[in-house]
């Protein structure tokens, strides 16, 4: 079987001086890609900054043979690092959104600030970076986005609060993203990784990290990003070996009369089928709530040969 390659490609990789961005980093450039290694190079709670993170992961990259530059800027200026990759390799094809910090604190005792800057190195920083890569993807009707969410998003995760928002904020933002992209070939998956980093290093033990190495998300993030997927709008979870796609799951649900017998009360009598998850549902839009109170007769667009177009 031959490998995965990504000659000619040039992936720009957020927050690549350490953890994850680095194992992707090397990987991308050992397969052929010229790569754009961004980091601010501050701590793990966002704080300083430095050229050392960046510098040392593209000399490893040399020193292997392979092409990459560096940039420090935040993600929050996005446009700048999109703009190093013109500037040094004349093209973009693969972003790998994947730049975060940790402000851990109970939500009784967080700061305007703590959210704030969640915010803005995850949602912002993500939001940029895509946006000034947008126009050359289109242009040139390729490119491949990974944007990184958290089972702290997913699914909540004491401390976190401010983490978690912006973690999930990635697989909303990649769901639309990948909506708009499909006409350009522009395809974009977020994944929830699992990783020994200095991120994790405090919060799990030593015998439990050596067993969650970065270099085993990597192979996901290259399967998803290759000119040959297909895949698009996907959420994943992966590390320490284990990789599975997760998916929104729909109750049976009940369907009652809208009009004025649809009180509380009668939410309550059908209680049972709202939460009834024994014949689930994978819905991906609006568009399937919307068909199933077509087929029930509930919308006007019901009446024979009309339909309702949704955006
Ligand atoms: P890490 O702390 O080792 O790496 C993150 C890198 O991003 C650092 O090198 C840091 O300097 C850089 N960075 C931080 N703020 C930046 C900014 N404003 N602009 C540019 N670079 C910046 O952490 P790790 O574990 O490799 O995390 C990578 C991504 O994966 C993050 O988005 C994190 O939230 C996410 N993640 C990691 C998990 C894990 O188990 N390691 C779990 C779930 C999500």
């Amino acid at each position: 079987m031959s490998e995965l390659r990504y000659d000619g490609q040039v992936v720009v990789v957020t927050g690549a001086g350490g953890g994850l961005g680095k194992a992707y980093a090397l990987f991308f450039a050992s397969r052929g890609a010229s790569v754009v290694v961004n980091d601010l190079g501050g701590s793990f709670k966002g704080e300083g900054q430095g050229t050392k993170a960046a510098d040392l992961v593209v000399d490893e990259i040399k020193k292997a043979g392979g092409k990459a530059v560096a940039n420090y800027d935040s993600v929050e200026h996005g446009d700048r690092i999109i703009q190093t990759a013109i500037d040094a390799f004349g093209r973009i094809d693969v972003l790998l959104n994947n730049a975060g910090i940790l402000r851990d604190i109970s939500f009784k005792n967080m700061k305007d600030d703590d959210w704030d800057l969640i915010m803005k190195v995850h949602v912002q920083g993500a939001y940029k970076c895509a946006r000034a890569a947008w126009p050359h993807f289109r242009k040139q009707k390729y490119g491949r986005v990974i944007n990184t969410a958290s089972a702290a998003g997913l699914f909540g995760s004491f401390g976190q609060c401010n983490y978690s928002a912006a973690k999930l904020a990635q697989v909303g933002f990649t769901e639309t993203l990948a909506k708009e992209g499909q006409k350009y070939n522009i395809l974009c998956n977020v994944i929830a990784p699992i990783a020994a980093s200095r991120m994790t290093a405090t919060v799990m033990p030593p015998d439990v990290l050596e067993n969650l190495k970065p270099d085993w998300v990597v192979p996901l993030v290259a399967v998803l990003v290759h000119k040959s997927n297909v895949e698009t709008g996907r959420i994943y979870e992966v590390g320490g070996g284990h990789v599975a796609k997760l998916r929104w799951q729909r109750a049976k649900g009940a369907l009652l009369k809208a009009d004025d017998s649809m009180t509380p009360g009668a939410i309550l009598a059908k209680w049972n089928d709202v939460v009834d998850f024994s014949q689930p549902e994978y819905p991906n839009g609006v568009a399937d709530m919307v068909a199933k109170l077509e087929e029930a007769g509930k919308l006007p667009s019901n009446e024979p040969g009309e339909k309702i177009e949704f955006k």
